[in-house]
């Protein structure tokens, strides 16, 4: 783990989704490190909690603001402002997301529609604005959570899927537009991880450990990688996945 060198300029990063387990966790190391953090969340008391926790743990500096991402009508403001409030961005990390209820999604279209919203229209309307204002200064880092789960749609979990299947695909393009321009697009695409989000969900005791993927997330950025399976077995795992024919794979229970 690199701190930030004495007298060096913290790196100033933007967190979108600030509260989500995967988040904190990387923050706590960013914030070991001196960085300077901008977070949103859309819950006040738990952003607060969040803020001053990384406070105590180093964090140059952290700034806040309580948004709801799905508006993305608000985007344009709410970027303009963080990014005022660190002096310029060198990181994007997109976090926020929701699994949603399949069941209930595979009944009704407005739980679907909310699903496919806040996973990927929301970053759809963040990564437009950040990577704009990163090609236009010819640098930065845009680091979105996706999930293995997008790699191929599943009977138990395919709305979910679908939206992250969506929002690896525009990332995909996104950088082959504008790696060429000296900004990082990097997909994140974590296997199921102990969280808020797969509390109560069988075996999850047996799900990854946030930290041991939070440290991955921040090497992956440092190495301005373009992908990240993590833990790292998901890589040769989702291979297979995607390999199995579609004969099979439908009489599959997945
Ligand atoms: N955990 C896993 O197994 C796993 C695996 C693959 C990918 N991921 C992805 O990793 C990301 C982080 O998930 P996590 O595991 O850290 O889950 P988490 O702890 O449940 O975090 C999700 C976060 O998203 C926030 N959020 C949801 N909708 C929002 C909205 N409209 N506006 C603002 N914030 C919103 C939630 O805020 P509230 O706390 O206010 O609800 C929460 O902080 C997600 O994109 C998820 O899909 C997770």
């Amino acid at each position: 783990m690199s701190a930030t060198p004495q007298n060096a300029t913290p790196r100033r990063i933007l967190v979108l989704g600030a509260t989500s387990g995967i988040a904190e966790a990387t923050c706590r190391i960013w914030a070991s490190q001196g960085a300077s953090l901008f977070l949103v969340a859309r819950n006040a008391e738990k952003l607060a909690a969040v803020a001053a926790d990384l406070k105590v743990r180093g964090a140059s500096y952290v700034g806040t603001a309580v948004a709801d991402l799905d508006d993305t009508d608000s985007h344009p403001a709410l970027l303009a402002h963080a990014v005022n409030s660190l002096a310029g961005m060198d990181i994007a990390y997109l976090a926020h997301g929701i699994l949603g209820d399949q069941i209930s999604a595979e009944q009704d279209f407005n739980t679907a529609a909310q699903i496919v919203h806040t996973n990927f229209m929301a970053p759809v309307s963040l990564l437009t604005w950040l990577s704009n204002y990163c090609v236009q200064r010819r640098s930065g880092v845009l680091a979105v959570l996706s999930s293995v789960a997008g790699d191929r749609g599943r009977k138990s979990n395919y709305v979910y899927g679908s939206s992250k299947a969506g929002l690896s695909a525009f990332l995909a393009g996104l950088r082959n537009r504008i790696d060429r321009e000296g900004v990082t697009v990097l997909t994140i695409k974590p296997g199921p991880t102990r969280t808020a989000m797969t509390a109560g969900m069988p075996k999850s005791e047996k799900f990854a450990d946030v930290d041991a993927v939070a440290e991955s997330i921040v090497k992956a950025i440092d190495g301005r990688k373009d992908e990240l399976y993590v833990p790292f077995q998901w890589l040769p795992i989702m291979f297979v996945v995607r390999s199995i024919p579609e004969r099979i794979f439908k009489k599959l229970n997945l």
